[in-house]
């Protein structure tokens, strides 16, 4: 970790981030429009690398309206082989080069039947169903404390912010429950009827391991999801991570003025 952050920091010199960023399926974009320094993962120290296509692997560093971000293009995901501490590794480099708020996104599937593709929702709250736990082993106490309460893991005032920022830029969005699976496979029509049954709004193979390991830390956490499609049984139609993308790709004008939006009022 030491070496990781030396790296970094060599690299950034002065550029403390202040605001994190997770870009999720193609959603990379953002951060080209607004890249001062940009570092490859396969050039950081003991960084992972990322498998997916769709995703970058880069570290980006820009300054938005004055504020300091680091963004991620590209994150780790459990369904590629990555340990649980290789997945939530990054958020904790961040944390350690100053984040203090962190903005998680992803491409999910719509479990509520109400919610049309395209769409954004602001996550209010999480079920991991992943069957593990990042925080699982040895707890780290300089970084969080050994049972961490996760009755507010989506800060109610970043939350806050995100709905104030729809509405003064007319974007509709939506709020629910973020459930995470491991994939890589995507539901079966029943497994979707179960995560409905269990309260969740949409569903996605991300995010939960890293917004737990935020938290954990004190990072106050916003999760926002591209609902990319309706989850299988819902929509009458197969499932591909093309269409994914697609759906990633129509919301993403949206998608990057929210975003943007959301860090000049953080
Ligand atoms: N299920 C799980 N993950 C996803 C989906 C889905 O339908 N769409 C995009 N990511």
């Amino acid at each position: 970790m030491e070496k990781t952050v030396e790296y970094i920091k060599d690299k950034t010199k002065d550029f403390i981030p202040e605001i994190g960023i997770v870009l999720g399926s193609g959603l990379g974009e953002l951060a080209d429009e607004y890249c001062e320094i940009k570092i490859a993962y396969k050039d950081i120290p003991n960084f992972p690398v990322s498998t997916v296509k769709g995703h970058e692997g880069n570290l980006v560093f820009a300054t938005i309206n004055e504020k300091k971000v680091i963004m991620m293009q590209g994150r780790f995901h459990f369904y590629e082989g990555h340990s649980m501490e290789t997945v939530t590794y990054p958020i904790k480099v961040m944390k350690k080069l100053g984040v203090k708020n962190i903005i998680l996104t992803n491409a999910a599937g719509g479990v509520n039947p109400y919610f049309k593709p395209s769409s954004l929702m602001i996550i209010k709250d999480h079920i991991n169903f992943m069957g593990t736990n990042p925080l699982i082993g040895p707890n780290d106490d300089s970084l969080g404390e050994r049972f961490p309460d996760m009755s507010e893991v989506y800060t109610k005032k970043l939350r806050k912010i995100a709905y104030t920022c729809a509405e003064r830029l007319d974007i509709p969005v939506e709020r629910g429950v973020y459930i995470a699976l491991t994939g890589p496979t995507y539901e079966t029509p029943a497994e979707v009827n179960m995560v409905r049954l269990l309260g969740a709004d949409a569903v996605g193979m991300s995010t939960v391991p890293e917004a737990i390991v935020a938290r954990w830390m004190g990072i106050n956490v916003l999760g926002i999801s591209c609902i990319c499609n309706s989850a299988a049984g819902i929509s009458t139609v197969g499932l591909s991570h093309k269409e994914v993308l697609e759906a990633a790709e129509k919301a993403k004008v949206d998608f990057k003025r929210l975003v943007l939006e959301i860090v000049k009022n953080i």
